[in-house]
Parts: structure tokens; sequence; C-alpha cells
């Protein structure tokens, strides 16, 4: 386990206004500062992430966006670059949501244009949250393989000096937007698993450093549970993140978590 413990907080395509934006980000940054062990990454869409941002410093509070173009600049309409989302102060990128990757969505994310965006988002200077994980599973396990290969070919140009860059978040995508997140023991082994991945790709000492986080379904009541019994170095968090009141619980119940 890395020694530091971080909680991301994926807006997706809310709040519906700049007021709520700032209003949500506030909250979360006057929790952030008061955490000990624990960063708060915030991914608003584009247009709210300044809204965001505050002049003054907050300590554990960052500022993340939700993808990024892995064209580096010009006649690219529609395209946000990594080195622009550098530019305005975001430390993270998400790259790779299933989200961006299902049939017939907008942003339409291949293995191959998420590997090009996580090298994109490295070569600004930023942190890939590289999003990986089955879209069902049954008895026969082949959700291991399949999560391996999204894997494999994610990361696939990615060299090993980089790789300390990268954040491995592990999201079942059936757990996404449910009722209840996937049991706690069971994150635990798709958590090992990731790592031995991991470390198959870029070797034992990157694997150790790697942080691992679990998204789907996380809400300040499961959150601590998740964490312990799941073993895993933080979270990324969809609908809950956009509760001030709850997110604020949950920063508070992972900060407390004792491994
Ligand atoms: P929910 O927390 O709303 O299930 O969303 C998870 C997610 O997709 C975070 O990236």
């Amino acid at each position: 386990m890395s020694n530091k413990k971080i909680v991301v907080g994926n807006w997706k395509m809310n709040p519906g206004t700049v007021d709520e934006a700032k209003r949500i980000a506030r909250k979360t940054r006057r929790a952030a500062s008061k955490l000990e062990h624990t960063d708060a990454v915030v991914c608003p869409p584009f247009p709210f992430i300044l809204a965001a941002a505050s002049r003054k410093k907050y300590l554990h509070y960052h500022l993340g966006a939700q993808s990024a173009s892995f064209e580096t600049g010009g006649a690219h309409t529609g395209e946000v670059s990594a080195n622009v989302l550098r530019d305005i102060g975001v430390e993270y990128v998400i790259v790779g949501h299933s989200e961006t990757r299902r049939e017939g969505a907008n942003i339409g994310d291949t293995d191959e244009t998420v590997s090009n965006r996580v090298i994109a988002v490295l070569e600004a200077g930023m942190k890939a949250i590289l999003c990986v994980g089955e879209k069902n599973r049954d008895e026969s396990g082949a959700h291991f393989d399949f999560v391996k290969d999204q894997m494999r070919k994610s990361l696939a140009d990615v060299p090993k000096l980089r790789s300390q860059d990268v954040i491995l978040a592990y999201e079942p995508v059936w757990a996404i937007g449910a009722k209840e997140s996937m049991k706690p023991e069971d994150i635990c082994e798709m958590a090992i698993f990731v790592k031995k991945i991991f470390s198959d790709i870029f070797g034992n000492d990157s694997a150790q450093k790697v942080q691992v986080l679990y998204g789907g379904s996380v809400n300040f009541h499961n959150a601590a549970d998740i964490m312990k019994i799941g073993q895993v170095d933080g979270l990324l968090v969809g609908r809950e993140s956009l509760n001030a009141v709850g997110f604020v619980e949950l920063l508070k119940a992972v900060d407390e978590v004792k491994y």
C-alpha cells in the first residue's frame, strides 16, 4: 500500500450551473484542507475547472479533468489538449473511463486512443488516472483476462520511468451508477490482480509504488470498508462527489482509515 490516500471526485457532466460547481468545490476544498493523510481531487467538466480553482492554495485539494486530447495542439475542433489543462492548474486526468469507451460514446475511446491519451497526459507533466474494468462477470473468470488485456493495451507505450505517474482505477462497469458497490473482499482480489499485471509490465519496484483506486457506487457509508477490506489506496467517486455533505463525510472517513 502506498502511504498516501487519494479520493477523486468525477463530476461527469454535472452540475448544471457554474454557481453550483463553485459551491461544491468550495465545500470540498475546505474539507480537504483539514485532511492529514489524503489528497482530494475534483474532476469537473472542462468549463467548470477554473470555477473549482481558488486563488488561495488549499492543502490536499487538487484539480483534475475527465479526459484530454492526445493531440498537442492545432486544428482539432472540439478538443482540449493536455498542455492547456496543465497550464490552468490541472494535475490529474482521468483516462479511459468506461463512459468514454462504451459504444456510441461521444468520445469513443479504444485501447489505442486511451494509450495515446495516457502518454499525452504524462508528457504534459500530469498524473494519468487510468480506468479499467470488466463490463460483466460470470463464473468463468473471463474478467481477469479482460482487465489484463485492457491494462496491457492501455499502457502499451508508457516508458517504465513514467509509470510512476500512472494511477490505476479499477471500476467494474456493472458497479457504476448501481445501488451497491462491489463487495470489498472481491475488490481486494482485483486490487492484488491489477498490481500483479502492473508488475508484469513495469517490474515489481514500480508495482510497489502504484496507487490502486476502486470506483463504482462508493458513498460515505461504504468508503471506509472498501478502503480497509478492499486494500486500495483510494476511491474514484461519481454521484457522491456532487453531494457536498456526503463527500465531506467520505473524505473524513477515508482519512481516518488505518490499514
Ligand atoms: P458512481 O460513484 O456514481 O457509481 O460512479 C462511479 C464512476 O464512474 C466514477 O468514475
